[in-house]
Order: C-alpha cells, then sequence, then structure tokens
C-alpha cells in the first residue's frame, strides 16, 4: 500500500473520492465539492433521499465534475467505531469499483491519535495473503491512498502509517505462511533480511550454538522434529540511540505446535502456524523501528522451533536444565512456549535491557480470559505497564493489566524439579504461565509479557488469518519513546 499527499483542491479532480457525513452534516471537503458541482449534494439531502440514511452512498459520474464520490455516515458513537467503519467502507468500495488508488477524507480524525489510528485501520483491512495462489485475485496491498495534508498532524501520522503499512505487511505474510515452509530455519533466513535496513545486524545461532549457549528449554522442544532448531539475535543500533541499555524485544517463534506428546486435539491444528506471532511480532517491530529511523537501540531475541510428537520427542516427566541452571519437570509438553522462552530471557541478560518485553501465543487461558479484543499484559513495573497500556489504547491495538502475584508462582512447584512447567490446575492458567517466566528474569529487569494468543490472528471467516498484532502497539510504543 501506498500513501500519497494531495493539496485540498486537487479532491475533485480524484476518480474516487470517500468522503462522508457526521451527523447530518457534511464534512469541510465535501462542502467544498458541494460547492463545485453547484450543490448537487445538499440538494440531494434537501430532498430527504436515501442519502441521510443509508451507510455508504455512491455517487458516479456527477454533473461538472471529475470524480466518482463514496459518502460514508459515521454517525454511531465513538471515534474508535467511526474508525472501524470508515476503513469497512473504503476496502468495500475499492473492491467492488476494483479502484487502484482511492482519495480519503480522515477530517473527522481530528488529533494526531486519531489520525494515526485511521491509517492504520486502513492498512489493515486491506492487507490480502496472495503469495500461494494461482487465481490473480484483486491485489487490495496495491492499493494508493491519497490523503489531504493541510496539518503537520496529518503529515506525521502519514509518515508512521507508510512505515506501519510495510513493516505489518511484512508480519502477515510471514505469520501466513504455512509451517512446511516457515520452518525454524527459514524464519532465520527472514530475520537476516532485516540487514538490510540502517544500522541493523542479524545473528543466527545454529543447534551446535544453541547448545553451547546450554539452551536446555529450546533443545528440549526441538529434539522431537526433524527441523533444526535456531535463536535469532536482531540488534538494531542507531548512532544516535538516546537509551544507553538497550530495550529488548523477545519474540516466541514456534513454527507449529502438535502440542508434542501431549498431543493436541485435531479441530483447527492449522492455526498453530500461528505459534511464530510473538517471533514475527518482534521481527517487524525492529523493521518498523529501523526503518523510521528511530533513536534508539533495540533487540529482538528468538527461539524458533517446532513442537512434534516423535519417538525423540520429551515426554511427561522428563526434567529439563535451562540456560538459567534451573531444573523443569515437564508434565505437559504442549506448555513449550515458556521453556523455549525462558532460555531466550535468561539470554537476554547480556544487553543488560533498560526494558525487556516478551511476546507470546502463550495460552488458551488468556483466549479464555479475553478473547480476541485485548491481549493479557503482565509486569513487574508499573510505568513500563502504562507505557505500553497507552501506546496500545492511542492506536486501538489494546492490552489489559493482568495479575503477577506470587501466589501463581507458587502453584509452579514441583517435587522433582526446582519448577514444573504446568500448575496441575486449569484455573489461572494465563497467569501461572507468567510467573514462569518470571523465574528466569536476569536480576532488577524492567519487564514485560504480552500474551497475545487472542489477538494475533482471526480462526474464521474472510478475514483469516495474521492480525500483526500487537506490532501496532509495540511500534507506536517505541515511537513515543523515541519522542
Ligand atoms: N500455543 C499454545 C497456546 C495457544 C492455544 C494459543 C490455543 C492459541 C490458541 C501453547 O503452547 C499451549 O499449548 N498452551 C497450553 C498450556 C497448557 C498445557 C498449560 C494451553 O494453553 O492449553
Ligand atoms: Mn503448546
Ligand atoms: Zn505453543
Amino acid at each position: 500500500m501506498q500513501f500519497l499527499e494531495l493539496e485540498k483542491s486537487q479532491f475533485s479532480a480524484q476518480k474516487f473520492f470517500i468522503s462522508y457525513t457526521e451527523e447530518n452534516e457534511f464534512s469541510a471537503l465535501l462542502k467544498d465539492i458541494d460547492q463545485q458541482s453547484q450543490g448537487y449534494f445538499s440538494s440531494l439531502k434537501n430532498k430527504n433521499t436515501a442519502f441521510t440514511t443509508a451507510k455508504k452512498n455512491i455517487f458516479l459520474e456527477i454533473p461538472n465534475l471529475a470524480a466518482n464520490i463514496a459518502v460514508v455516515q459515521l454517525n454511531s458513537g465513538n471515534i474508535n467505531s467511526k474508525i472501524a467503519e470508515f476503513a469497512k467502507a473504503c476496502r468495500e468500495i475499492a473492491r467492488e469499483y476494483q479502484l487502484e488508488k482511492i482519495a480519503v477524507d480522515i477530517d473527522f480524525c481530528s488529533d494526531l491519535a486519531a489520525k494515526k489510528q485511521v491509517l492504520r485501520a486502513l492498512v489493515d483491512s486491506f492487507y490480502s495473503f496472495n503469495s500461494y495462489r494461482k487465481e490473480a485475485k484483486f491485489d487490495l496491498n496495491q492499493i494508493q491512498i491519497a490523503i489531504s495534508t493541510t496539518d503537520s498532524a496529518t503529515k506525521t501520522a502519514i509518515k508512521w502509517a507508510k512505515t506501519y503499512a510495510e513493516a505489518a505487511k511484512f508480519c502477515r505474510d510471514l505469520s501466513n505462511t504455512p509451517a512446511n515452509i516457515c520452518t525454524p530455519t527459514y524464519l532465520a533466513a527472514q530475520a537476516k533480511t532485516l540487514e538490510k535496513l540502517p544500522a541493523v545486524t542479524v545473528e543466527i545461532l545454529d543447534k551446535a550454538a544453541i547448545a553451547a549457549e546450554k539452551m536446555g528449554g529450546l533443545l528440549a522442544v526441538s529434539q522431537g522434529s526433524e527441523e533444526e532448531p535456531r535463536f535469532i539475535a536482531v540488534e538494531y543500533r542507531p548512532k544516535n540511540a538516546k537509551n544507553s541499555r538497550p530495550i529488548v524485544l523477545v519474540g516466541k517463534g514456534v513454527c507449529f505446535d502438535a502440542g508434542g506428546i501431549s498431543l493436541k486435539p485435531a479441530a483447527e491444528m492449522d492455526l498453530m502456524k500461528y505459534d511464530k506471532c510473538g517471533a514475527t511480532t518482534v521481527l517487524s517491530a525492529i523493521y518498523a523501528a529501523a526503518q523510521a529511523e528511530l533513536p534508539l537501540h533495540i533487540v529482538a531475541l528468538i527461539a524458533a522451533t517446532e513442537n512434534l510428537p516423535s519417538g525423540t520427542a520429551i515426554k511427561p516427566g522428563d526434567i529439563i536444565s535451562t540456560k538459567s541452571g534451573k531444573t523443569v519437570e515437564i508434565l505437559n509438553t504442549d506448555a513449550e512456549g515458556r521453556l523455549i522462552l525462558a532460555d531466550a530471557i535468561s539470554y537476554s541478560e547480556k544487553y543488560q535491557p533498560q526494558y525487556l518485553i516478551d511476546i507470546a501465543t502463550l495460552t488458551g487461558a488468556c483466549v479464555i480470559a479475553l478473547g480476541s479484543v485485548r491481549a493479557g499484559l503482565f509486569t513487574n513495573n508499573e510505568e513500563l505497564g502504562k507505557l505500553l497500556i497507552n501506546a496500545g489504547e492511542e492506536i486501538h491495538d489494546r492490552a489489559w493489566n493482568m495479575p503477577t502475584d506470587s501466589e501463581y508462582g507458587e502453584m509452579m512447584k514441583s517435587p522433582f524439579a526446582d519448577l514444573a512447567n504446568i500448575s496441575g490446575k486449569r484455573e489461572a492458567g494465563a497467569a501461572t504461565a507468567a510467573a514462569f517466566l518470571q523465574e528466569f528474569l536476569p536480576e532488577k529487569t524492567a519487564w514485560a509479557h504480552l500474551d497475545i494468543a487472542g489477538v494475533a490472528w482471526k480462526s474464521a471467516g474472510e478475514e483469516k488469518g495474521s492480525t500483526a498484532r500487537p506490532l501496532a502497539l509495540i511500534f507506536n510504543f517505541l515511537s513515543n519513546l523515541a519522542d
């Protein structure tokens, strides 16, 4: 997707211009155009035609105007639902008329946050995954969006959204790529491509190097698979970085989670190709930060593996050693994410992170608790929690603060090892998983964990696929820190 900046006067010459009414009032641009067409729209409104009741109205071949015009009615409630309605209408119109370019009127978004949000909504609603089909479908990724830029907030929002659009496409294409193609090795190769960006370096640890690092959690999970694990470290270190210690993002990169010996049920198991979405989020966050040349030192760490059942797979009852030295009794091989994240979290120690943020499709329990509306946020640092939650609110990629009381940690004890990998009870599954991770933090680290199991993809319907969440939240958080 491309964004073009237009002068106000250019709007009436656009082939397809999408404007709006709000509480029956024309937008300023529509008023302008109404005058240019000698009151075409106001006369329709006065005649009280369907124009005032339909959700969206399309006018083709208007006398005295070059433009075809669509008018979306934005009457319902708050700015969030207006933005959602507007983006949806734009997508439907572009599809229906096979448009390559639309001009949009986003003046109903008055502040910078709303402007960024509406552009993000357009980017997200125009995505389609076309890499693996023969039939050339109308490719919504190719569309150009023209916007009037009369103020600096709009210019700033467009700049942000251009970067978001590229990074989100990278994130979604990679997330949607199935596990027969996107193996840990492939994921590492994709990470390596980020070296084309300024100040980015990528280091890949193969199985031998992972063993040398004593990452026993990652090795244990991968031992049931023919595919080798990879550990990926991406560093973005611009010369003008403001932070003396880096922000470290850790991503869960399970390219396919069959559950291992504690095998998952067959229904919807295809969706477990999305168990790498923590990894795709942190990669695309570095992509966005480097592309935007944010003055921040940022590191992304990814533990990449598959979780499959086989004769060499880990078994319930096995006791493994993690990089930290702590041993873990595996009671359920499907609680694999926390084992690989534990090692990645330990590895982060060498960077002495200012903030350590792990992002993982960690628990079904988080989906039960929060659905697909909000990601679960667990933190040991109130300030970091607020920064993340506010960044999410601003861009409408929302998270909710979840508890980290020590009692959840108590539930992760084992009679045979330092820790068990499940609590043995179904209750509080998202919180006990977070408590497990917390056991591995380097000392005095400001940490947050985002459980994105409910938000990273849509499971069914026309929009089935990666949502690129919480990339918008993270990119907005980083952008705010950079200011
Ligand atoms: N990747 C899953 C979590 C998941 C499940 C995400 C469903 C999205 C939808 C994770 O590895 C897992 O299997 N977690 C188990 C943990 C349990 C065994 C304690 C779960 O949530 O069932
Ligand atoms: Mn699992
Ligand atoms: Zn998993």
